[in-house]
């Protein structure tokens, strides 16, 4: 704080803290407070004397990770354990310094169904577990009407850590992570998957087009080196912020379910 103010009461800094929170800032960057106002250049009179300018908030991880050895370690997982491990042991992506934990997956392993989301979010942070907070919620209900339920799914994200306050996972952090994605589904071998929103569609279907245009229409894909039929629909999330697309995500609901049907999984 600024030199001539009294320090903030601790009502004060509970009220700043919730104003922060408000705003979505729910990190902090480094470990001490930086007094900005400090940092204010001072006047340029010959008496003046340069404040030294606070040291910037270093990242707490690596930055620029190599793919090449994303792909080289996710390859040498022979199991979905194992290929846990080697995640949770990886420190090429800077996502991991920032989250709690590693988001591996859930649901069944022998599913014949997979589905892919975008990224963590607070909830599954804390818990390690993909689609558990409001948007899992309604997944839940969503696979409930056609019958399924996470003991016949398999369920991932194209990144496996929360990034900062819920931003979008960058090009080089999904990157970095495809490998990963990509071993999973090679381990787990489903006949159908069904990515959930725009940026996992993005990914998986190696395409900029938008979620839009993209749902609701099949696609043989190799993800890796596994070939399997897959879908896009729009994310959970999307659906809660518009309710009125819960149409479209149904139709693409109902397609996921009589391609079950004609391959004998329901
Ligand atoms: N949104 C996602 O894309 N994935 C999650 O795990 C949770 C919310």
């Amino acid at each position: 704080m600024s030199q001539d103010r009294p320090p903030l009461n601790n009502a004060e800094l509970l009220s700043v803290l919730d104003w922060y929170r408000a705003a979505g800032v729910d990190m902090a960057v480094g470990e001490d407070p930086v007094d900005r106002f400090a940092q204010r250049a001072p006047a340029a009179t010959p008496q003046a004397k340069a404040v030294p300018a606070a040291a910037a908030p270093q990242p707490a991880g690596p930055v620029g990770g190599d793919p090449t050895q994303a792909r080289q370690l996710a390859a040498s997982a022979q199991s979905l354990d194992q290929l846990r491990t080697i995640l949770d042991a990886y420190d090429g992506c800077g996502l991991k310094f920032r989250a709690t934990q590693l988001v591996f997956a859930d649901g069944n392993p022998d599913a014949e169904i997979m589905l892919i989301g975008e990224a963590p979010g607070a909830e599954e942070d804390l818990q390690g577990k993909p689609f558990v907070g409001r948007a899992g919620q309604l997944l839940d209900r969503m696979l409930g009407a056609i019958g399924l339920n996470r003991t016949k799914v398999f369920i991932v994200n194209t990144v496996p850590w929360r990034p900062p306050g819920n931003r979008a996972p960058t090009p080089e952090e999904i990157e970095l992570c495809l490998p990963f994605l990509q071993r999973q589904v090679e381990l787990v071998a489903p006949k159908l998957v069904l990515t959930l929103g725009g940026p996992a569609m993005q990914t998986v279907f190696k395409s900029k087009n938008g979620i839009i245009k993209m749902r609701g229409k099949w696609e043989m894909l190799s993800i890796g080196s596994h070939k399997v039929d897959t879908l896009p629909t729009l994310h959970p999330a999307y659906l809660l912020r518009n309710p009125p697309a819960k149409q479209q995500a149904w139709r693409d609901l109902l397609a996921l379910k009589t391609k079950m049907v004609e391959l004998g999984l329901a």
